[in-house]
């Protein structure tokens, strides 16, 4: 008889997203006249941008030409496509990044899910707590964080670096040496931003104790401060020891379109191994590349006039999060975030649950958030907004809890 990867008993239900989607479900079935706002899942709402939608057709039309007809993708992505990225989310930025080193894929989550893939069986990993869920889910699933405890909430090989009101949402560095560490700035899902100075001592940690960061930067475009990284090779020594993982989905709204891309720098080593040549071979062996159009789509993104839609794209989102936020501490709640990241991440009413205040909302305003308690057990007590909804949405959902 055939035996199953056993690591995935020890998930914890489904995928937080999964079990919301089934609760609004279940909702909009028993009341099929109310109209719910959705600001859960950080998905986005407007459409693909003009230059975007252009490269696109252009893209589609050299397909049905036998002549410009593109095939199987280079596995690692096309040369257009990365050498643009390198130049310009990063050589722009003084951070040496070689168009060898960006590895193009369908998306930041499957990414930052098969990174794991890379590091020994046996190796310990520390996240933030509240976390993404992908980064601990994907190593349940690897055997690396060894048994849920339902007191704690948390499992016992995993090294938890909690990001509390206290410390400003910036996880600590670890009480325990890792192996690997996993970082998301700004974050998801308390929408906080480090400095530099802060995301410095990251790095030289790892540098000191052999550890590996990844460094999943997927909401970059949203920043709007001074000092705070774009990117984790701003810091010194980070092509040594850090991995960054990016995405087009939040700053150019390709959650339906798919493509991502992930930084191994060549002088990342473990030894004489090279991390970068590990991940072509898998990249290699498991993928056959993002297709051609939206790779084009992509590359538009880095024209002027694909930033400045970009920035434009942005910038609906982030009034979205500056109401949000705004109207939430106006009330009387207490809310960070949305300043740097579409997140707004509140504290819930009254020492409500997170998912009694989920439930609260849902019922009473027709609002759906995410609880903060599903991103981990610091999370308990918390509640994530996104600005990702229409701009009338967004306002529509402040107005109804306000009447709560
Ligand atoms: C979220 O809501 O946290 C994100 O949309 C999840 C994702 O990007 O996969």
């Amino acid at each position: 008889m055939f035996r199953v990867n056993e690591n995935y008993g020890k998930l914890q239900g489904s995928y937080l997203f999964s079990t919301i989607a089934r609760k609004v479900a279940a909702f909009t079935e028993a009341n099929p006249d109310k109209k719910i706002i959705r600001l859960g899942i950080g998905d986005v709402t407007q459409p693909l941008t003009d230059p975007v939608i252009r490269a696109l057709h252009s893209a589609v039309d050299e397909m049905g030409n036998a002549e410009t007809f593109h095939g199987y993708a280079p596995d690692l992505g096309y040369a257009f496509l990365r050498e643009t990225i390198a130049e310009n989310d990063f050589r722009s930025r003084g951070c040496n990044i070689s168009a060898d080193e960006i590895f193009v894929s369908d998306g930041a989550k499957c990414d930052s899910g098969n990174i794991q893939e890379l590091f020994a069986e046996d190796s310990r990993i520390a996240v933030c707590d509240p976390v993404y869920p992908v980064y601990v889910d994907s190593n349940v699933m690897a055997g690396r964080a060894g048994n849920y405890n339902p007191e704690t909430g948390r499992y016992d090989r995993v090294i938890y670096m909690p990001c509390t009101a206290e410390n400003g949402f910036a996880a600590e560095l670890p009480d325990e040496v890792p192996d690997i560490i996993y970082l998301c700035f700004p974050n998801n899902p308390t929408g906080c931003a480090i400095s530099l100075e802060q995301l410095q001592r990251f790095v030289d940690y790892a540098l000191k104790n052999g550890s590996v960061i990844i460094y999943d930067a997927a909401y970059e475009a949203y920043i709007s401060e001074e000092g705070i990284p774009h990117s984790i090779y701003e810091a010194e020594g980070a092509t040594k020891c850090a991995i960054e993982i990016r995405s087009f989905s939040k700053n150019a709204g390709f959650t339906g379109l798919r493509l991502g891309y992930t930084v191994v720098p060549k002088e990342l080593k473990c030894g004489d191994v090279s991390l970068n040549s590990m991940w072509a071979r898998r990249h290699g062996t498991k993928y056959n590349g993002a297709p051609y159009i939206v790779q084009k789509a992509g590359e538009a993104c880095y024209s002027p006039e694909g930033k400045q839609s970009i920035r434009e794209l942005v910038g609906y989102y982030m009034k979205n999060a500056s109401a949000i936020l705004e109207g939430l501490r106006d009330m009387g709640y207490t809310a960070y975030g949305g300043v740097n990241s579409p997140y707004v991440w509140l504290k819930t009413p009254g020492g409500m649950s997170s998912w009694d205040f989920f439930d609260y909302l849902l019922e009473n305003a027709n609002v759906v958030g995410t609880p903060g308690s599903g991103f981990g057990a610091a999370g308990e007590g918390y509640f994530r907004l996104t600005a990702f909804g229409t701009h009338e949405n967004s306002l529509a959902a402040l107005e109804r809890i306000r009447k709560l």
